[in-house]
């Protein structure tokens, strides 16, 4: 979950930059926000091979992970997969396979994999531990050919071992991993890694989780595109789980085009999650989502703004930065409907008091636990397990200075009883007269709202999808996101908005524009 946590500061690091323009055949291919486009067109031409691809984001990570630390481990087998690629490319007379089809990919380390890495959520607890399969995600991603290129850091246990303690972006496997755009910020969480890396470059795209705001939360403080999709559209069997009714997978990009292309391979139903999925399953378009790739998006929506909660953090001149991009809305052919309010938001925005906190607590104990038994391997086999491992390795786990208060209060919980099918009920009512009946009301086609509090609160409780797409810099340097949310299965209308607004606007820029301070040529041999 993302959570707000105080500010660690760090001293100023210097960055060894790198700067990859390669040479092939004649040709320079510019690594630097190369989107999936770009290195298929790249790929078709014979300028690039997914293995050189690899090699640069591998040299990448080298160079730039021991400060960020995005990276939790790197897949050995990645060069071998970006072979395989490449042969398939090179022997394939009907053209790609898909455009997935060797493009490097990161996972968030709560996403099993079946080779030869650990899927640990950043804890010690579970290395060494043996998945019997891979997720479902990634056993799709590998269809479509998609390279593994390794696993991204996060925080550990999604912040749910000591929340609000557990600075974002901080495991124990992992160290602190950092924000590229500005030394020592919060680079917010828990799908950290897998924004960071996308964000500098280190790899094509990634998959991220969120169960309250861990995607949308980490890519608008990076600069890049997160997608949080309707619950159920993406399969989470093989992940591990906070709540059902909450937890989904998604991309994260720099572009929205990237975004959706990831989006499109790894939705749709899946027997082994199969109330969720075959819900939501519903609502995928028969030709995939990248048909809302339109420019003219943003034209005939209605959009609603609901400044009280989402404005209140927002000073006068902040403001005005969102109403210049309520302007390039209205400009894009957008109906702005302002001013409204959402029924008991106050309730929804505190999770103590809706319920939602105490019902995660209980669903987290009974899902890892489900989790750790299909394990074929593990040190750790439930909840309790995982305390004892914290108990016994207190140095490795920090255990002094981060403590495990939300694992010792979910441990207390005894599954879903009358309070927690209670409260269940409740978050059910409040989406129903809350965003359900605004967006009905209004006849709105989505929500748009400054920052993460749309995700964190109204999206978070009803499973609602979510887009945030790069909106700008506050004067340090610090990445802010612009994020459209609304009702299960518009993801095409969240699409179209988000790719509208990043045509009209392309306010993204990666973390390293100052003059490098190293800039090498790779020179490949003709492909
Ligand atoms: C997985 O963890 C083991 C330790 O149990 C370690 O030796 C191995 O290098 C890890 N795998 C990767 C790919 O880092
Ligand atoms: C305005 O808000 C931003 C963050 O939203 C903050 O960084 C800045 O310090 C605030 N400025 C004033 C004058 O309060
Ligand atoms: C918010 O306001 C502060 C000054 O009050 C400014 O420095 C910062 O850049 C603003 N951020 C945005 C997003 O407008």
């Amino acid at each position: 979950m993302a959570v707000k946590p105080p500010l660690i500061l760090f001293s100023t690091p210097i960055l060894l930059l790198l700067s990859v323009t390669i040479r092939i055949q004649g040709h320079d291919f510019a690594i630097e926000e190369a989107t999936i486009e770009n290195i298929q067109g790249a790929f078709a031409e014979n300028k690039l091979t997914s293995l050189q691809l690899v090699d640069i984001y591998l040299q990448r990570i080298e160079n730039l992970n021991p400060l960020l630390r995005g990276v939790l481990e790197i897949n050995p087998d990645a060069r071998v997969q970006a072979e395989e690629a490449d042969r398939e490319r090179r022997s394939d007379t009907h053209g790609r396979r898909s455009f997935m089809h060797g493009i490097p990919v990161l996972f968030k380390d709560t996403i099993a994999t079946n080779d030869k890495m650990n899927t640990t959520a950043g804890s010690y607890a579970l290395l060494g531990s043996v998945v019997a399969r891979d997720a479902v995600i990634v056993e799709k991603l590998r269809k479509v050919g998609a390279v593994i290129l390794g696993k991204a850091s996060l925080t550990e246990w999604y912040s749910v071992r000591a929340i609000g303690k557990i600075p974002n972006g901080w495991s124990a496997r992992g160290g602190q991993a950092q924000n590229p755009y500005v030394a020592g910020a919060d680079p917010c969480g828990s799908s950290s890694g897998s924004a960071i890396s996308v964000a500098a470059n280190m790899v094509s795209v990634s998959v991220g989780s969120e169960t309250k705001g861990s995607i949308i939360c980490p890519a608008d403080y990076n600069s890049v595109v997160g997608i949080k999709p309707t619950v159920g559209l993406t399969s989470r069997a093989g992940v591990i789980p906070i709540s059902s009714r909450q937890d989904t997978i998604g991309p994260i990009a720099r572009t929205v085009s990237d975004a959706v292309h990831l989006l499109d391979a790894i939705v749709g139903f899946d027997p082994r999650d199969s109330e969720a999925t075959s819900e939501a399953a519903k609502f995928i378009p028969a030709a995939g989502y990248k048909q809302f790739l339109i420019k003219d998006g943003i034209r005939g929506k209605r959009l609603g703004i609901v400044r009280h909660p989402f404005l209140d953090s927002l000073n006068a001149s902040n403001v005005t930065t969102f109403e210049s991009h309520l302007d390039i809305l209205r400009a894009g052919g957008a109906t702005i409907v302002d001013d409204f309010e959402i029924a008991n938001i106050d309730i929804i925005s505190d999770s103590a008091k809706s319920g939602e906190m105490m019902l995660l607590l209980a669903e987290f104990k009974s899902s890892v636990n489900d989790y750790l038994k299909e394990l074929k391997v593990s040190a750790v086999k439930s909840l309790a397990d995982i305390i004892k491992f914290n108990n016994n390795n207190p140095d490795l786990e920090k255990l002094q200075e981060y403590g495990q208060d939300t694992f010792l209060e979910s441990e207390k919980t005894s599954g879903i009883g009358e309070k927690e099918r209670k409260a269940a009920e409740n978050l059910e009512k409040l989406s129903q007269d809350g965003i359900e009946k605004v967006m009905k009301d209004y006849k709105l086609d989505a929500l748009v709202a400054p920052g993460i509090s749309l995700s964190m609160t109204v999206l978070a409780i009803g499973g609602y999808p979510g887009i945030t797409v790069p909106a700008g810099y506050e004067g340090n340097g610090m990445p802010f996101g612009i994020c459209f949310g609304g009702l299960k299965g518009s993801e095409p209308k969240l699409i179209e908005l988000a790719y509208g607004f990043e045509q009209a606007t392309r306010l993204r820029k990666p973390p390293f524009s100052e003059p490098l301070d190293i800039t090498r040529e790779f020179i490949f041999a003709a492909v």
